[in-house]
Order: structure tokens, then sequence, then C-alpha cells
């Protein structure tokens, strides 16, 4: 399969690191393609095309997008919403906000999930992979316990795609639902990220 990785982030690089282990071909998009950033990422990512946007988002099969939240829908429009019509768009992102020393849930009342679904019409977004930081996003080591890796989206097809991703990538994926319920799982990213500033990020949601 051909991955559009959008973003060249912490959560860009590992998970093209994951779909270039599992024999995928990956695109990984940066807004500067020939920068020194784009050098050493294509040092980094050994077999992946570092590009940008709109050619990561035409020729891929399978999208990710990976980009701060605040850039997303810039990034999208470098994409092209064209460019990603009738396909799966992974969605990682999350808004976080401080508020004096604490980190809180930063999106409105809509997350940003249906925010992008509301950009991209014609794909079919689902969000993962949001839950837990980029350091523990691949094979987590757990011992016997495979941690719960939450996806939420409004195709059953594109969501069991995404199970299947979720479970090579070392996960039990959980269908939690429609697409509206990215809402929870936005603001749930906070409760991992706040643990992971007091414990260091090697944990992970269990749903026992
Ligand atoms: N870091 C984590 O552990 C973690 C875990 C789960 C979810 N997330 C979420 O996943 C997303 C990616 O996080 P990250 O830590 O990998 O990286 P990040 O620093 O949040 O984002 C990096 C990417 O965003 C792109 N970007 C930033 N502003 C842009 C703009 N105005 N227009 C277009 N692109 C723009 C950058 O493009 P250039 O390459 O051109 O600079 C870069 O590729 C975020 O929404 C984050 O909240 C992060």
């Amino acid at each position: 399969m051909i991955v559009g990785i959008l973003g060249s982030g912490a959560v860009g690089t590992t998970l093209a690191k994951g779909f270039l282990a599992e024999g995928h071909e990956v695109y990984i998009a940066t807004r500067e393609p020939d920068s020194e950033k784009a050098a050493s990422l294509k040092t980094d990512l050994a077999g992946a095309t570092v590009t940008d946007f709109a050619t990561a988002a035409k020729s891929a099969e399978l999208a990710v997008l990976c980009v701060k939240s605040d850039g997303v829908e810039a990034a999208l429009q470098l994409a092209g919403a064209e460019n990603l019509a009738g396909k799966v768009v992974i969605d990682t992102t999350n808004v976080i906000k401080p508020v004096g020393d604490a980190l809180v849930y930063g999106g409105g009342e809509v997350s940003m999930a249906e925010q992008i679904q509301e950009w991209l019409p014609d794909s079919s977004v689902v969000k993962a992979f949001n839950t837990v930081g980029a350091a523990t996003m691949l094979n987590p080591d757990f011992g016997d316990q495979k941690p719960t890796m939450f996806i939420a989206g409004d195709d059953a097809e594109a969501k069991q795609s995404v199970s299947v991703i979720v479970t090579l990538f070392g996960w039990e994926p959980l269908d939690s639902g429609g697409l509206i319920q990215s809402r929870s799982l936005e603001a749930m990213a906070l409760v991992w990220i706040n643990n992971s500033i007091a414990t260091g990020p090697h944990h992970a949601f269990k749903m026992l």
C-alpha cells in the first residue's frame, strides 16, 4: 500500500517507520522538502520519499494526518481535498491549551476530527493514535498486556482497515463509535499527556 504521511514531526516520523517496517511505500510531507530538515528525514527514513503535502496526498492510497493543530487547515489546503477524496485519512491530531501551569483540552465543542471531515467531505476520516505519545506509539512493550488504541469514525469499512494497522503496530483496537466520539478521545489525550509529564512516556490506556 502507498501511505501518505502528512506531517513530519515525532508522530509522522514514528508512523512512517512503522509503515516502512511493514513493507509499505511511504511518502512523507513537509512544507520545505528541500530544507536541511528534509535532508535529515531522508537519512532517518531510508526508503521513504520526502516530499510536499500535495504530492504525498496525491500519491497516497491511505493518508495519515500528523500536523500541529493550528496548522491543520493550512496543511490540508496544501494537500488538496481533491487529492484525498475517496481515501481513508487517519487523524492523529490533538488540540492542547495551557491554562496557568496546567495543560487542558484546547478544542471547541466540535472535535478536530469532525472539523477535518468537514474540510475533507469526500474522504473517510478515522481518529486514531492520538491517545498515546509518539515514543510509545509503535510496538508498545507492556509485557503480556496489549494496550488499547481507541478509534472513532463514521465509515465502518475505513475503521476496519485502520484496526488492521493498529493491530500490526502492536495495539488492541477498540471502536469507540462514530466520529463524534473524537470529542472524547481528543480530551482523553490530555490524561495521557499530563501523566507523561509526571511519569515519562512509557504508559498507555487499556480497556479492562
Ligand atoms: N508528539 C506526540 O507524542 C503526539 C502524540 C499523539 C498525537 N499528537 C498530535 O499529532 C500531531 C503531530 O504532532 P507532532 O508532535 O508529530 O508534530 P507537531 O510539531 O505538532 O507538527 C509537526 C508538523 O506540523 C506541520 N505544520 C506545522 N504548522 C503548519 C502549518 N501552518 N501548515 C502546514 N503544516 C504545518 C509541520 O510542517 P513542516 O514539516 O513543514 O515544519 C510538521 O510536519 C499534533 O496535532 C499533535 O497534537 C502528538
